[in-house]
């Protein structure tokens, strides 16, 4: 197994430093226009090893075949394509940026390659492998770490652009799921390096719903001495087009003051709903309630059951009770 990633990761090395010479190659002009126009200095390019797939459907492929790997072992890595009917090979990403994705020892796994313009889809990212698996993975996590390996926090973002970006600015301590939402594999894998972690996802109907699932993903996480907030961007921005627009200060001062879990637990299940009436606060209570039985026992939950009871004017050991009761009939 072990002889087997080394296999894989040796070939993703290769991929990656092949997309980084192209890139500086006359045929990646335009790429580097393209990253020069999204503001992304030379330096940020090298330390996170942004390379260019040229346009051409097996350039890669004859570099590694020239280096004796075998093609079904670069189909097998997601480097190649196969075509079902014929069998025939062809490069899966052309005419990209490329972003190696890293593990956290810098070892390159994967990749997401972004199209120069606004063809379709905007990113390609590496299938699943046997060294690559999506639900466990961040972006930028491995840079984070070499640029502070004392990390406290850790702001979880939802593109490339905007770990390279943040970087770009000083803020380097941004990673970024692959395209898929947060699983508790990532959570327990960042808790297990920092105490604090921020989501920060767009300011659009997408990000929100990601918020609420992120939080939902959460909840069993908090033991206590861990924080969790949510920062929640103006309307049609990322962390990208923020911190152009407002500067790293601006951005930091937003980071320092995002909502901590408890207030966006409340305010989630209080919005549209009228207190005042008997049968919304039923709700906003019975909401409340489910949240916080999801937590793992501590100051948090107590806490927490203490500022429902202030909120809805319940003594607080009638919602002991209740969560008592669902949890015995749910053994
Ligand atoms: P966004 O569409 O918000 O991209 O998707 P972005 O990072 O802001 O991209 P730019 O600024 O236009 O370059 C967020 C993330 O969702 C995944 C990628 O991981 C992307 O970074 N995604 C998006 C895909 O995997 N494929 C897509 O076609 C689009
Ligand atoms: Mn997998
Ligand atoms: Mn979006
Ligand atoms: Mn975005
Ligand atoms: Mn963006």
């Amino acid at each position: 197994r072990e002889r087997k990633r080394q296999e894989g990761v040796n070939l993703l090395e290769l991929s990656a430093s092949f997309f980084r010479e192209r890139l500086k190659m006359p045929e990646g002009q335009q790429a580097r226009e393209y990253l020069a126009r999204r503001g992304l200095s030379e330096e940020v390019q090298r330390d996170f090893g942004i390379g260019y797939a040229p346009d051409d459907w097996e350039a890669l492929k004859r570099h590694l075949s020239a280096r004796g790997v075998a093609e079904a072992v670069q189909v097998e890595y997601g480097l190649l394509v196969q075509r079902e009917e014929s069998g025939r090979t062809y490069d899966r990403f052309r005419d990209r940026v490329m972003f190696p994705i890293r593990d956290v020892r810098g070892r390159t796994i994967a990749f997401g390659g972004r199209v120069l313009g606004d063809a379709k889809p905007k990113y390609l990212n590496s299938p699943e492998t046997p060294v690559f698996h999506k639900g466990r993975e961040l972006y930028g996590l491995f840079e984070a770490r070499q640029a502070n390996p004392r990390l406290e926090r850790l702001v979880i973002v939802e593109g490339y652009m905007d770990v390279v970006a943040l970087a770009q600015f000083g803020i380097r301590n941004a990673v970024a799921t692959l395209g898929t939402s947060t699983s508790e594999e990532h959570l327990g894998r960042l808790f297990r390096m920092v105490d604090e972690v921020v989501f920060c996802f767009d300011g659009d109907r997408a990000g929100r719903q990601a918020a609420s699932r992120a939080l939902e993903t959460v909840l069993p996480q908090m033991i206590d001495g861990r924080t969790a907030r949510f920062l929640f961007l103006p309307e049609g921005e990322d962390p990208d087009t923020l911190v152009r627009r407002e500067g790293p200060e601006a951005f930091e001062d937003r980071i320092t003051c995002a909502s901590p879990l408890s207030e966006f637990l409340f305010d989630q299940a209080a919005r549209g709903r009228d207190l005042a009436r008997v049968e919304e606060r039923e709700r906003f209570a019975s909401q409340v309630l489910k949240a916080v039985s999801r937590l793992p026992q501590g100051m948090l939950k107590t806490v927490l059951l203490g500022e429902l009871a202030r909120r809805t004017g319940v003594d607080q050991s009638r919602f002991d009770a209740l969560l008592a009761s669902e949890q015995e009939a749910a053994l």
